[in-house]
């Protein structure tokens, strides 16, 4: 029987938030349900030789780079300069085309069950001069998972990722709550409970998954975040 094919992106209020750690250990955890996955990251930057987060990706899932990762199209652009894509392709003469991004994902979504697609940055950083990243993700109509954490200023962040979202009409699977970084428990239950009322405000599921920092444990309830992204065949 062909399986069904699930593809997810996973954006942050802020680049460094923890993305590639939540799209490496939901892959891990999607590989011991016994399916086939990989990730795509849609644009590098500040790299030379290979994208460091689909390396980083590949050590949380076990496994080594795979012929995909050696061919580039888990990561089509990787920019040394550290700066938005715009600037960090701009600096090597390059334009990031969605095209390009599209072919990818396509790619990968004919040979996997499940694909994770890492944004690059927030969620409004341009790609090119026409096209921000929450634009191109619209347009491709996969649901999001929005990582957030207890950092300061993540309340203010979680709620104008989430404005963007529901004005660009995006399915919006849940929260990851990275509890990475050394955080005052009133801030971390605070900040908690005001994303969860953010997502109440704007009318999505208060789907939350807590993320620990994985040097302690990798335990998070991902299994919501499977069912969340599969409903046709999880009716209930
Ligand atoms: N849950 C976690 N457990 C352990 N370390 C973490 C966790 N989350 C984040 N980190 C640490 O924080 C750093 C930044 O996280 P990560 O690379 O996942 O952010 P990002 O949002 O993917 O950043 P970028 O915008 O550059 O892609 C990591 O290199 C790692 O050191
Ligand atoms: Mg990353």
């Amino acid at each position: 029987m062909i399986q069904p094919q699930t593809t997810i992106a996973v954006g942050g209020i802020d680049t460094d938030i923890g993305k590639s750690y939540i799209t490496g250990l939901f892959a891990r955890y999607l590989l011991r349900q016994g399916k086939t996955v990989t990730t795509l990251k849609l644009v590098q930057t500040g790299c030379s030789e290979g994208s460091d987060d689909i390396r980083l990706h590949r050590q949380l899932m076990g496994q080594s780079l795979t012929d995909f990762d050696q061919a580039g199209t888990t990561c089509p652009y990787v920019f040394p300069y550290p700066a938005s894509p715009l600037l960090a392709a701009r600096m090597v003469g390059q334009v990031i085309e969605a095209e390009v991004l599209d072919q990818a994902m396509a790619k990968l979504q004919a040979h996997y069950e499940w694909l994770l697609v890492e944004g690059a940055g927030g969620l409004l950083v341009p790609l090119n001069d026409h096209l921000l990243l929450l634009d191109y993700q619209a347009a491709q109509n996969i649901p999001l998972l929005l990582v957030t954490s207890p950092r300061l200023g993540a309340i203010n962040h979680t709620r104008l990722s989430l404005e963007a979202i529901r004005s660009r009409g995006i399915s919006l699977l849940g929260l990851a709550y990275n509890l990475y970084g050394d955080h005052p428990r009133e801030r971390v239950q605070d900040t908690l409970q005001e994303c969860r009322k953010a997502l109440a405000a704007y009318g999505f599921k208060e789907n939350v998954v807590i993320v620990p920092d994985s040097r302690e444990s990798t335990a998070a309830a991902w299994q919501v975040l499977m069912r969340a992204a599969q409903p046709e065949e999880n009716p209930l």
